[in-house]
């Protein structure tokens, strides 16, 4: 269930038409639905309800305060992997001993942070990552909660870039080494291990990957479980989202595609996994980013130019790879509607931004309705990986970010001034003098 859709030949988040957004904000312009956030956590959560677990929002996917906010409020705890973002889990009101700290590089000062807040558990990369949260402990005069990291080996079928569970990942700890890792880390007196994790990858649209990965690694939780007295096992994140619903004409319902009728469900995957997970006994823990908020946002844009080559349309917009930055980087497909339907007519267009790169692009010779400088268009599929990939390249501000919650809408986050881009940066004396 999505709260984007067309009333009349408008796009409506919730009771709000965008276009009045647009207007009022300016772009480039996230828009967040408030509704579709929590029906996502809700659905994820109905569907876990047999197993006592514990959903820890991935907010490397989706950062901003308020929509961090909506999950804390909804009972969400937080898979983190900085100092900066467990300060972020902080501000928004999130409890620390709801966050599972990832992440192969932790530094000592952000292991003594996390410590000092009393976290969940760290998910530790690598053996001199264990050795490393023991040393802090023990001059924090602390027991660091841990959870090893394994990397099952398993191949997740996705895209290379944000595939994690194989031995060419940096991630984890191989599968055969997990047991003596333990038997080494139930030495050191600072640690207290207190389950197990592991994340295959991302953006995965069906079952059979995650059904083999806990497959292989259920029966060595449960060994390692009986000698240590676990109180965890996460799985990690990964649930896939449709990023080509259908948007039949007239319809409202965008996201009845076949492809989006395959795509795996809370449901498809909860009952896939229960068998396995149940016999276990733990607390489970799972880790979605993209899952809650990928189909809750919408990048807003306005079109700009249109230019035509000997053989191209460009349709030349003012949003840009470093507000989006997925095709760029994973040639990933956005779907792109306008804001208001004006004409059917499908013409093969190029929509690209305003960098100068060849990248910068949203879509390639796709179809779509012909539109004028001026017009408004939302790249769809844009809550998560949106925003917090964003980068000021070309000294281009951040965007602004809004939520809606059924006809209110707020600036969740202020467009960036043009002033604050050098902010932080100075001038050494020696050049001033040397000015003419
Ligand atoms: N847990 C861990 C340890 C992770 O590394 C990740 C994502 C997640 C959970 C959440 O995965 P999700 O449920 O969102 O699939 N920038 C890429 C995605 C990178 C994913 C990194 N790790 C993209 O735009 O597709």
């Amino acid at each position: 269930m999505h709260d984007f859709r067309y009333v009349g030949s408008k796009l409506y988040c919730e009771h709000v038409p965008v276009e009045s957004l647009a207007r009022k904000y300016g772009t480039p312009l996230y828009v967040y639905s408030q509704r579709t956030l929590t029906q996502h956590f809700q659905k994820l959560n109905r569907a876990l309800l047999p197993l006592d677990h514990l959903i820890c929002f991935a907010i490397k996917a989706n950062g901003n305060l308020a929509v961090l906010r909506t999950l804390n409020n909804l009972g969400a705890g937080f898979d983190i992997v900085s100092e900066g973002e467990l300060r972020r889990v902080i501000a928004a009101g999130g409890d620390p001993q709801k966050c599972a700290f990832a992440g192969v590089g932790k530094t000592e000062a952000e292991i003594a942070f996390a410590l000092r807040q009393g976290i969940y558990a760290f998910n530790v990369e690598s053996e001199p990552e264990l050795q490393r949260i023991n040393a802090v402990a023990g001059r924090l005069k602390k027991m660091a909660p841990v959870a090893v990291r394994v990397n099952p080996n398993v191949d997740a079928h996705t895209h290379a870039k944000i595939t994690t569970g194989t031995y060419q990942n940096k991630f984890g700890i191989a599968f055969e080494e997990v047991e003596g890792v333990y038997a080494r880390a139930s030495k050191l007196k600072h640690l207290r291990l207190r389950g197990l994790q592991m994340h295959i990858g991302s953006q995965l649209t069906e079952a059979r990957p995650f059904i083999e990965a806990v497959r292989k690694v259920a029966p060595l939780v449960a060994r390692l479980s009986s000698k240590y007295r676990f109180e965890f096992f996460s799985i990690g994140g990964g649930l896939g989202i449709v990023y080509q619903p259908a948007l039949a004409s007239g319809s409202e319902k965008w996201w009845s595609s076949p492809k989006a009728k395959r795509i795996l469900t809370p449901e498809k995957y909860a009952h896939e996994l229960l068998p396995l997970l149940q016999p276990l006994g733990l607390r489970v823990l799972i880790e979605p980013g993209r899952f809650i908020t990928g189909n809750a946002g919408i990048l807003v844009t306005r079109v700009e130019y249109i230019k035509r080559t000997g053989q191209k349309n460009f349709v030349i917009v003012d949003a840009a790879m470093n507000d989006l930055i997925r095709p760029a980087f994973y040639d990933s497909h956005h779907e792109i509607v306008p804001l208001t339907r004006r004409s059917d007519r499908l013409i093969s267009s190029d929509v690209v931004g305003p960098i100068c790169e060849s990248s910068d692009f949203f879509c390639k010779d796709r179809k779509l309705p012909k539109v004028s400088p001026g017009d408004y268009l939302a790249l769809l599929s844009a809550g998560a990986y949106g925003f917090v990939m964003a980068s000021n390249y070309n000294a281009r501000p951040l965007a602004a970010e809004v939520l809606v919650q059924g006809s209110a809408a707020a600036v969740v986050r202020e467009r960036q001034p043009t002033a604050k881009l050098w902010e932080g940066e100075k001038v050494p004396r020696w050049l001033e003098r040397q000015s003419r």
